[in-house]
């Protein structure tokens, strides 16, 4: 054993892979090729699922076939309805979505089929079937009732109105789509790694999925974006949000939102594209004080540590607009992340090694019982 401990694997090449890389230097996150940011100002949601699965963007026709399909495979078994209604009242809805996502695995027919087509199918299937678990389990928990797919609307359209019951403006659609595309898939953090040390046992795609909903549940990755909205609300005025944010600082507190383990002292592109969705919420909406008081945040942290906003800095203040409750924006980060973690299964299944490191063991030795 030569190789040099790294405590969080910091740096290493865990995988080799097709699908994602964080370009820092150029400042870029490749997708398939493509420069996510440049998806997200042209391509749908739809697309990126296409690209993610299908290894490329779809033709138009493709496009409808896609979204045919993921309409087909809707709705939740009643017994799946059941266990989440069961659920204590204080469930945290994170918990609420992996024991949705769990439960759902038992209904697939084609559960221990690791074939990249039976792969493909389920991955559909949990895309179709993920948001309407985010959505109902807090319509459950409400005491309200089910909510269910609207038909006649685009992905993203039916997942928002699934989730306020409301009808969405153009610019609601389009920040909330594009909130997904940048959600999608980013390489290789914390859940979509833990997806992948679970699949390289073979074990099945909603396992894998289900694990890594317990790792994005965490503040240091997707609970961070509640986190952040917190943080706001606990601000509440533009003057408030240097005295709050330094004195986080000085009692050695994270700021919620900021650094990154890949991008730590480099902007992440992501957040800027919500920096600018926010400003157009935000002006739509009368609601200017809540983007001045990030650009306040903004200017702070750089200031002050030198960081940069990471995706949920700016996604948070993003799904508040959008009337997204802000128990529900770690699992909506979960849904748009559903189809790059899919996609890292499907490819770990195919070209598969055993995850099994070793440790660098500073216990005692020699002692007897
Ligand atoms: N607030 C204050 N200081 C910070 C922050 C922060 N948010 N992030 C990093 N730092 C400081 C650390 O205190 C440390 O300073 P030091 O060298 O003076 O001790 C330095 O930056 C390096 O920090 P590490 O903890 O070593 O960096 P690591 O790579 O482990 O952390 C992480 C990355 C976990 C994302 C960190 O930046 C953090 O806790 N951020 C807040 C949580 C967050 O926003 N998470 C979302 C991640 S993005 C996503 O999931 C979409």
């Amino acid at each position: 054993m030569n190789s040099p401990f790294q405590p969080g694997l910091e740096n290493v090449i865990a995988s080799e892979t097709a699908i994602s890389y964080l370009d820092v230097e150029n400042e870029e996150i490749v997708l398939r090729g493509y420069d996510l940011i440049e998806l997200a100002n042209k391509v749908t949601y739809v697309d990126i699922i296409a690209l993610m699965l299908d290894g490329s963007l779809p033709a138009e026709e493709q496009r409808t076939a896609l979204e045919l399909k993921l309409k087909s495979e809707e709705g939740l078994p009643q017994r799946v309805i059941s266990i989440m209604q069961s659920l204590p009242e204080q469930t945290h809805f994170m918990d609420a979505l992996r024991t949705g996502i769990s439960s759902i695995a038992s209904f697939d027919e084609e559960l221990e089929d690791r074939s990249p087509e039976a792969n493909y199918r389920k991955s559909i299937r949990l895309l179709a079937k993920v948001p309407q678990i985010v959505a109902n389990s807090y319509h459950s928990a409400m005491n309200r009732p089910l909510v269910e797919p609207q038909k006649e609307l685009s992905y993203s359209a039916n997942f928002l109105h699934m989730i306020t019951g409301k009808s969405a403006t153009a610019l609601e659609q389009k920040a909330f789509d594009q909130s997904l595309i940048v959600y999608s898939e980013h390489e290789m953090p914390n859940s979509t790694f833990a997806a992948r040390v679970i699949a390289s046992t073979q074990a099945d795609i909603y396992g894998a999925l289900t694990g890594a909903v317990a790792s994005l549940k965490g503040t240091l990755h997707g609970g961070a974006n509640e986190a952040v909205m917190k943080m706001l609300l606990e601000a509440g005025t533009e003057d408030n949000m240097e005295p709050l944010i330094l004195g986080k600082l000085a009692r050695k507190e994270r700021i919620m939102g900021f650094g990154h383990r890949v991008y730590m002292k480099k902007p992440d592109p992501r957040a800027m594209l919500m920096k600018e969705a926010l400003r157009e919420l935000a002006a739509a909406k009368d609601e200017d004080r809540l983007y001045q008081m990030c650009v306040i945040g903004e200017e702070v942290m750089k200031r002050e540590k030198g960081l940069y906003p990471n995706l949920d800095y700016y996604a948070a203040p993003v799904y508040y607009l959008l009337g997204i409750p802000i128990d529900l924006f770690t699992p909506v980060f979960l849904a748009a992340r559903t189809v790059g973690i899919c996609a890292h299964v499907i490819e770990q299944h195919q070209h598969n090694r055993l995850f099994r490191p070793r440790v660098l063991y500073n216990g005692p030795r020699g002692l007897h019982p």
